[in-house]
């Protein structure tokens, strides 16, 4: 099955809607990171199949570009191409902005494909910039 990609702004009850299951969740935050953080000005890209969200990545901007955050796939949905879509449909809204990610080392190889580059190391965290 293939996912839709929908935005979904941080303010909207559409995303809590969609993404009400992922938020507290110790299993995701372990693997992102950290816990999931929203803002008004937030804007979510949620893969959506059957009516349930597989995948969710969030876009918002600073003064020096477009910041991309927790990047998600559910584990029985990856290596199907969904986080994949869901950067396609990020950097079309990034547009010609600088981009900027911190990212963990699962995720690299398909940020680097769609562009980005390593500028600097943060813990086991890597910095990652996609000047257009
Ligand atoms: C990192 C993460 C988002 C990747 O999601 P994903 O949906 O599995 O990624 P994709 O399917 O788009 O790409 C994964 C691999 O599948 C391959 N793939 C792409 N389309 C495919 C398809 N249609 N069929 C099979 N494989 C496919 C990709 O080439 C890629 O190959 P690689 O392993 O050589 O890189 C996911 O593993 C995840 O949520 N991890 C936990 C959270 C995390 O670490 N997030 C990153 C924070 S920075």
């Amino acid at each position: 099955m293939t996912a839709r990609i929908n935005r979904m702004q941080g303010d909207s009850r559409d995303l809590y809607l969609a993404l009400g299951p992922f938020w507290g969740r110790c299993d995701l935050e372990r693997e992102l990171g950290g816990p999931l953080r929203n803002r008004p000005d937030k804007l979510w890209f949620v893969a959506v199949e059957s009516g349930r969200a597989v995948g969710f990545v969030g876009l918002h901007r600073e003064a020096r570009g477009a910041i991309l955050t927790h990047l998600y796939v559910v584990p029985e949905r990856r290596g199907q191409g969904i986080c994949d879509a869901l950067l396609g449909a990020w950097l079309e809204v990034a547009g010609d902005d600088p981009a900027h990610v911190v990212a963990n080392e699962s995720s690299l190889p398909l940020l680097t494909a769609r562009g980005f580059t390593e500028v600097r190391r943060r813990g086991r965290f890597h910095v990652l910039e996609r000047r257009p």
